[in-house]
């Protein structure tokens, strides 16, 4: 496949959201070699906690056994394959395969099997034992996890996204956020790259979340418009952002970001002043980050996204409310507000859903073949970071998407 003739600067072809065979070497050449986020610390806070995540189609155990440690598993019997785990979650030091009665410690290691002397006596299977993430990373609790035995460590890959991911953790008063809020799956019909660019497209809001900023007379759509200072950055390995801050500045309200005040969460308010002194008063104003850390991880400010590829034109959106440890006033409107944004009945996600499915049938017409993404390419300029800049409703994060997609295809 000649990705660099599929992927231009300033149009991508069709078929990159279409061909099977385009999906199966995304899986080999990204999904399971890049780092791709799993899960959060905090959803296996206690030993023997565990939780069934994914990276793609691979479904991956995240355990946490006696001694505290992580790890990421494969949720594949060592004996004939069968899965080994059930449960979304729970509480174990094994896992038990449900076919023949192999026993695994949540770390990983085979610990028993029925009849032994069909095997010789007991002991004598150690080389076996559960597959394992090649490669795991965590980045303030979250969890990320490589098939690539070697390659470039989290910290590379995070590149300039790491400092979006603190600007979320430094809300909380303890420094944390936790996920434990529960997990809402959307399937959507659509592939996994109309999701990923959606996620910073600041073209879209006024038109396609017009009914909830009418209903929730919201300032949100204002930030998406032609005279919003708002900008579009590519963080670089495919990263990106809107960066809202400039318009949050302007309003220069504690918790404007939010939609809410200081008098409404008094606690939380006084916590973050006690902690940081006066550098509570920016990071009060300027909120939380809209970032997409490629490939799977969009924070959406209250709310957290994965995004899990399962076929070209089939992609499962994983989405919960962000919380914050220390700061139950803030959580339980983050909660509300998640729900009523993403929730099933969410007046947000549904009308994205919608886009991408009416999308992925729109792409699969043979002509005109191409989707442009020039938007905004005449006005970007590059910041002291050396990060490209583009306007509020640019494609900047889009094509910063696609110059690491091709890098990464071309490997
Ligand atoms: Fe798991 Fe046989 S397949 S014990
Ligand atoms: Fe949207």
């Amino acid at each position: 496949m000649r990705y660099d003739e599929l992927v231009q600067p300033q149009r991508v072809h069709g078929s990159l959201y279409t061909s099977p065979e385009i999906f199966a070497d995304e899986l080999a050449k990204i999904w399971y070699r890049s780092w791709v986020y799993v899960g959060h610390v905090s959803e296996i806070a206690a030993p023997g906690d565990y939780v069934r995540k994914s990276i793609g189609p691979q479904d991956v155990i995240m355990s946490r056994d006696a001694g505290g440690e992580v790890h990421l598993l494969l949720n594949r019997c060592a004996h004939r394959g069968n899965l080994v785990c059930e449960a979304d979650k729970g509480n174990s030091s094994s896992f038990r395969c449900p076919y023949h009665g192999w026993t695994y410690r949540n770390s990983g290691e085979l610990i028993g099997y029925p009849f032994p002397q069909g095997y010789g006596g007991r002991g004598k299977l150690d080389e076996l034992g559960l597959g394992r993430v090649p490669r795991m990373a965590v980045y303030q609790g979250f969890v990320f996890g490589s098939f690539a035995a070697d390659g470039p460590s989290l910290a590379q890959h995070l590149g300039d996204a790491a400092g979006e991911i603190d600007r979320l953790v430094r809300l909380s008063p303890e420094g944390e956020i936790e996920v434990k809020a529960g997990w809402l799956k959307h399937r959507a019909r659509a592939n996994w790259k109309l999701l990923a660019e959606n996620e910073t497209d600041g073209y879209h809001p006024q038109f396609v979340h017009a009914s909830i900023f009418s209903v929730a007379e919201s300032g949100i759509g204002a930030l998406y418009g032609e005279k919003s200072t708002a900008v579009t950055r590519a963080l670089g390995n495919g990263h990106s952002e809107n960066d809202l801050r400039p318009e949050f500045r302007r309003l220069g309200a504690p918790l404007g970001w939010f939609g809410t005040t200081e008098a409404k969460v008094p606690d939380y308010v006084a916590a973050m002043r006690a902690l940081h002194g006066p550098a509570a008063e920016d990071i009060l104003v300027e909120g939380a980050p809209h970032v997409m850390i490629f490939p799977n991880l969009f924070i959406a400010e209250i709310s957290m996204f994965t995004i899990q590829p399962l076929a070209a034109d089939l992609t499962v959106q994983h989405v919960t409310a962000v919380q914050l440890k220390g700061a139950p006033e803030m959580n339980r409107r983050m909660l509300q507000q998640c729900v009523g944004s993403v929730g099933p009945a969410g007046l947000l996600l549904a009308d994205d859903t919608e886009m991408y499915e009416r999308n992925q049938v729109g792409v699969a017409e043979l002509r005109p073949e191409w989707l442009d993404v020039r938007r905004g390419a005449h006005r970007e300029h590059v910041d002291e970071r050396g990060l490209t800049v583009g306007g509020a409703t640019d494609e900047t994060g889009m094509r910063g998407f696609w110059a690491h997609y091709k890098e990464l295809m071309s490997a």
